[in-house]
C-alpha cells in the first residue's frame, strides 16, 4: 500500500466516501477510471485519486493540465433521489463543499464562479466535472471529478489559474485536503439528497463571485449582457438584463466572460 493511501485511510472521517480508494502516481484520467469502475458496479463513495494525469479533461471537452503536485480525484455517487430537475446543481454544491474544505485546510478564502469553478484572487484554483449516467429515467451513477491546483506547475496558464501553495507560501498537505474534502462532500451530499439545492442557496451565494456585477454570458452562439442577480432555488443563474427582465440560465454549455 502506498504511504499516501495509508495516510488518507488513517485520517478519513467519512462513512463511505473514500473508503474504497485507488491511488496512483500517474493515470490517463481519474474520471475515465472511475467511470469504468462505476459501469462495473463499484460502490458509492469509491474514489480514484492521482498525483498527475496524462489526459486530464475538463468541461466543454477541454484539456485539464494535470502536472505532478496537484490533487486529481473522481468519486462515484449512486443517488437514490429522483429529482432530475435539480441534478445540475449537485456540482454547485460540490463546489461549495470544496471551497469550505480549502478554507478549513489552508485558511484561504476562495470564491465560487457559477456554476462550479473555484477562484482564488480571481484565478481558477479548482475545477469540477460531472458525468451522469441515466437509465430508464433514473440516475444510475454520477462521477464527480475534481482538479485542485496545489503545488503543480501551471505553465502558461498563470494568467487564469493559480495554485494554493503560491498563496500560502508554505506546504499544503494533499492528504489533509483530500480527507477534509471527502468529509465535507459526504456531509453535503446527504443534505442535498434530502433537500436539494435550496438547502445550500444562501451559503452558496455568500461565497459567490460577481454578484451584482455586470457580466457577459456566452450561450451557444448568443451573447447576453446583464447583472448577476443571484441564483434560483434550483441553482440556475439569474441574469438581470438591461430592460429589468430576469433571465434564468441553466445551460451547461455557457461561459461567463
Ligand atoms: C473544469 O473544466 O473546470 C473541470 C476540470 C475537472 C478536472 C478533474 S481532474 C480529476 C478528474 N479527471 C479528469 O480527467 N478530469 C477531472
Amino acid at each position: 500500500m502506498s504511504d499516501f493511501r495509508r495516510a488518507v485511510l488513517a485520517a478519513l472521517e467519512t462513512k463511505s466516501f473514500g473508503r474504497t480508494l485507488e491511488c496512483y502516481r500517474e493515470v490517463s484520467s481519474t474520471q475515465d477510471l472511475a467511470l469504468r469502475l462505476a459501469q462495473n458496479n463499484a460502490l458509492e463513495g469509491t474514489v480514484v485519486v492521482s498525483n498527475s494525469q496524462t489526459q486530464g479533461r475538463g468541461r466543454f471537452g477541454r484539456q485539464w493540465l494535470s502536472l505532478p503536485g496537484g490533487l486529481y480525484f473522481s468519486i462515484i455517487l449512486r443517488p437514490e433521489f429522483k429529482r432530475v430537475a435539480d441534478i445540475g446543481s449537485i456540482t454547485m454544491v460540490a463546489g461549495l463543499s470544496l471551497l469550505e474544505a480549502i478554507k478549513e485546510a489552508t485558511s484561504l478564502q476562495c470564491r465560487l464562479k457559477w456554476p462550479n469553478d473555484i477562484l482564488l484572487y480571481g484565478k481558477k484554483v479548482c475545477g469540477i466535472l460531472a458525468n451522469i449516467d441515466f437509465f430508464s429515467g433514473n440516475i444510475r451513477y454520477i462521477v464527480i471529478g475534481v482538479g485542485l491546483n496545489i503545488s503543480n506547475r501551471i505553465d502558461d496558464l498563470s494568467e487564469v489559474a493559480v495554485t494554493l501553495e503560491s498563496q500560502t507560501k508554505q506546504p499544503v498537505s494533499p492528504v489533509n485536503l483530500l480527507t477534509t474534502a471527502l468529509r465535507r462532500l459526504e456531509e453535503d451530499y446527504y443534505i442535498f439528497s434530502e433537500s436539494g439545492f435550496i438547502a445550500f442557496k444562501e451559503r452558496w451565494l455568500a461565497n459567490a463571485a460577481f454578484i451584482e456585477e455586470p457580466i457577459t454570458v456566452k450561450c451557444f452562439d448568443q451573447s447576453l449582457r446583464g447583472i448577476i442577480d443571484g441564483v434560483s432555488d434550483l441553482g440556475q443563474l439569474r441574469l438581470r438584463l438591461d430592460d429589468g427582465q430576469i433571465k434564468l440560465i441553466s445551460s451547461p454549455d455557457i461561459v461567463i466572460a
